[in-house]
């Protein structure tokens, strides 16, 4: 059918139907009743009322763009995943977050900021879910949910409450490394392009040889590391709140690419069961003179997205989508988020969300998955099954058979991790009060603890937050107790 002539395109039904109105509802006479068979209004109306899909339960307010990952430097001895090896260049997509905020929450909060990182390589989609800081609150999952809850709202008021995040902290002293770079200057970057992400987790490196190393990712900012202060972090939280979302799309709009300098921390395979500290506690660096940055490539983001809704909130993350050459360590933090992202996925987004743009593989999918609602790539033509006669594929294990994996074995157990020699919660902590931060950036930390204690925290919770930081850095702690007891 010819379209009628007219200036601008006529506007359809979702399955594509001139309609007749956009302003007016089907009525009996112009003040009469509406009618059941205005099938358009009906349409726009459901539609309307799910347009929302549920927020991310942690990381829920994201900003992300499209860019390209480059290897700069020969680390093939350490690997053979494909997207590290020389020369290479692989496309990928970057969405960076707070974690405790809601999806309307200033970008300004204090909060550790989420450093996802997608790349669509040969063999499949490899995701790096990191954050802006190396090191986490806790080092066992089964503490991450009353963690997250005691970060974000209380059932009774529904109210945000210090006194509630300091109980959880000062009950779970392991937290005193992050909680305090979280105060720190660190705690509020300028703007996302302005901050490192990190691993965080330990992961293992399988060379083309079979040898294992574990490895440490360090992603450094190109445009420099950079602060709010409290006070203009709380100015901005009011003025600008998507000052961060604004920052990341007008940079990439002006063509001011950001770009972050990938490096690793090598750690040989066998040094781990000795290592001065756990390896794989997630409350611990790996101090950069014991293991030191060595370079990978470059990551530039270039492409914001055509949509916001369709490849940032609907961009599904996974730490368990590790290629060939790329492996899990025992952390049992990772271990425990390799179960977690893809199962939330599947309840946010759908049991088909590995098809959606932001997610799809750019290599060629040849599961044997099949249907589930909102499938519209089809299932394998042939026989849905394997082993099958009828040329389905067929896994390559003389290639991509190895398990990259280790030695393990013993009674079950719920028990805290081995203490290595130098293992304890606060001592990292402390060395970066006393060795890592000048005069000023102390003040400031002191400052930015007394000014959360004060802010709703009351005895007994108090009390152990003094001693908790007095555990970190005898002085500092002193210094907050004074601010705090006056005297
Ligand atoms: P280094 O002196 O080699 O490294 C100290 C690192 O601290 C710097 O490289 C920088 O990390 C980071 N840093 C600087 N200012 C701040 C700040 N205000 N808040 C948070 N981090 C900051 O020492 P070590 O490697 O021996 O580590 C000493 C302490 O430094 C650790 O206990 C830890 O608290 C902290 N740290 C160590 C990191 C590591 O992976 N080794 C990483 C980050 C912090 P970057 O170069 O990554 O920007
Ligand atoms: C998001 C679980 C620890 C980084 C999420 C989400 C869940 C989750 C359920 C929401 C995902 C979504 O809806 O798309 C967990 C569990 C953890 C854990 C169970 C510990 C056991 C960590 C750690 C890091 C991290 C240690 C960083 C090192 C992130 C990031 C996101 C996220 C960056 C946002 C991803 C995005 O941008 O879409 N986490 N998490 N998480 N998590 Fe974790």
């Amino acid at each position: 059918m010819a379209q009628a002539p007219q200036q601008v395109p006529y506007t359809t039904t979702n399955s594509g139907i001139p309609v007749e109105s956009d302003e007016h509802s089907l009525t009996v006479g112009s003040d009469g009743p509406i009618l059941l068979q205005d099938h358009y209004l009906i349409e726009k109306m459901a539609q309307f009322n799910r347009e929302r899909v549920p927020e991310r339960v942690v990381h829920a307010k994201g900003s992300g763009a499209y860019g390209i990952f480059e290897v700069t430097n020969d680390v093939s001895q350490f690997t053979k995943a494909d997207l590290f090896q020389p020369g290479k260049r692989t496309e990928m997509l970057a969405r960076f977050s707070t974690v405790a905020g809601e999806q309307g929450s200033p970008d300004t909060w204090r909060d550790p900021r989420g450093f996802a990182l997608k790349f669509y390589t040969e063999y499949g989609n490899y995701d790096m879910v990191g954050n802006n800081t190396p090191i986490f609150f806790i080092r066992d999952p089964q503490k991450f949910q009353d963690f997250i809850r005691s970060q974000k709202r209380r059932p009774d008021n529904g109210l945000r409450d210090n006194n509630m995040q300091w109980d959880f902290w000062t009950l779970s002293p392991e937290s005193a490394h992050m909680v305090t770079w979280l105060m720190g200057d660190r705690g509020i970057p300028k703007t996302y392009r302005n901050m490192n992400g990190y691993s965080s987790h330990a992961y293992m490196w399988v060379n083309g040889g079979g040898e294992k190393f574990w490895v440490k990712y360090h992603i450094k900012t190109d445009q420099g590391i950079d602060f709010l202060t409290q006070e203009e972090a709380d100015r901005l939280a009011g003025e600008e709140p998507d000052v961060h979302r604004r920052d990341l799309f007008q940079a990439i709009e002006r063509g001011d690419h950001p770009s972050w300098t990938v490096r690793v921390q090598v750690m040989p395979f066998d040094d781990a069961p000795d290592y001065r500290f756990n390896p794989f506690d997630l409350t611990k660096v790996w101090p950069h003179g014991d293991y030191p940055l060595i370079e990978v490539g470059r990551m530039t983001l270039n492409k914001n997205p055509e949509n916001y809704f369709v490849h940032i909130e609907q961009a599904a993350f996974e730490p368990s989508n590790m290629v060939p050459g790329i492996g899990p360590s025992p952390d049992k933090m990772l271990l425990g988020r390799l179960f977690s992202y893809p199962d939330t996925h599947r309840y946010r987004i759908g049991p088909n969300y590995t098809q959606l743009p932001p997610n799809r593989p750019h290599s060629q999918v040849r599961s044997y998955a099949k249907d589930g609602p909102m499938r519209y790539e089809p299932a394998r033509t042939g026989a849905p099954y394997a082993p099958n006669s009828y040329g389905g594929p067929d896994a390559d294990t003389d290639r991509f058979g190895d398990i990259a994996g280790w030695q393990t074995a013993g009674e079950m157990v719920r028990e805290a991790t081995r203490l290595h020699s130098e293992d304890d919660d606060f001592g990292q902590a402390g060395t970066m009060v006393r060795q890592v931060l000048d005069d000023a950036a102390r003040d400031r930390l002191v400052s930015n603890i007394t000014g959360h204690l004060k802010n709703g925290v009351s005895r007994p919770v108090l009390d152990r937050a003094l001693q908790y930081w007095r555990n970190v850095d005898k002085k500092l702690g002193d210094r907050i107790a004074h601010n705090i007891n006056g005297g």
